[in-house]
Formats: C-alpha cells, structure tokens, sequence
C-alpha cells in the first residue's frame, strides 16, 4: 500500500466502531503506517472504540482518536488535522515510497519500519 498515512473514519455503533472496520484492518497489512482514527457519533464518545480497533493492527502507528458530531465546524476538523504528528514523510521522499526498510541477511528478508526520530527520518533522507 502506497502510502504512509490511513485516517480510518466510522461511525460508532452501538459504543464501538461497526464489524466491517474490523475486518478492514484484520484483511490488511499496516506494519509501518501511522493511523488516525476518528468517528462520528450522535452522542457516544470514541470510547473504547479505538483502542480495541488498534489491537487490530498492533504494528501500527496508532495516533489518539477524535470524535466529531454533525456540529463539528470545518475549522475544528482543519485544526485537529494540522496539530496532529504526522511523520513518514519526508522532503525527500515523494508520493509512493514506502517507510518500511527491507533488511536481507543470509537470504531471509525481514521488514522492519523506522521509529519516529531524527535518527530514522536523516536515514530516510539518504
Ligand atoms: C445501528 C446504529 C447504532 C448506533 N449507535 C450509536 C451509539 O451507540 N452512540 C451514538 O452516539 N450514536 C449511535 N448511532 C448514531 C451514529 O453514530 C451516527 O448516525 C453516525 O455517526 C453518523 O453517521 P451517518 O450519517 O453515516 O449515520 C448509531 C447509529 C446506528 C445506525
């Protein structure tokens, strides 16, 4: 999956988010990927949703959940998104590369994704 980032976006059901978005994530791979979960509601707060959806995709960078509801303003979504941590990216990779090294020794490859430091984002740059 070419990208480095998933704002996975439900609606809570009944407290939690609906089956098809477990299935979503038990049916991919999201070792590496950071993952922003939000949710709408009528009046139930994200809950334990998230957190039982994150147990999913454990290899996953999993960012704190928001809820919104019918009155969340734009403004409100625009400044949520924008304060939120979202690395992977750097200057210098462009749309389509992967954050997930590939190390290969003695014939066996193993996948490894880099941690969110300067050390990892400098090696990426390279
Ligand atoms: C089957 C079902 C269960 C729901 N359970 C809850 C709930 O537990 N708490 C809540 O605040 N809203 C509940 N809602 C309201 C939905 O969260 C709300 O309709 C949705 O977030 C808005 O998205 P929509 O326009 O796609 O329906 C439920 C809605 C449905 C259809």
């Amino acid at each position: 999956m070419k990208y480095f980032t998933l704002f996975l976006g439900y609606p809570i059901w009944h407290g939690q988010a609906p089956k098809i978005i477990s299935t979503f994530l038990e049916s991919g791979d999201f070792v590496g990927k950071t993952i922003v979960p939000f949710c709408t509601s009528g009046s139930s707060p994200i809950g334990s949703s998230a957190a039982n959806l994150h147990a999913l995709a454990p290899s996953s960078r999993w960012l704190d959940g928001r809820r919104f509801s019918g009155s969340t303003s734009q403004n409100a979504v625009a400044r949520w998104v924008n304060g939120l941590e979202l690395t992977g990216k750097t200057a210098n990779t462009t749309e389509g590369d992967d954050p997930i090294l590939n190390i290969t020794v003695n014939g066996t490859t193993l996948t490894a994704a880099l941690a969110d430091n300067s050390s990892a984002r400098a090696l990426a740059e390279l």
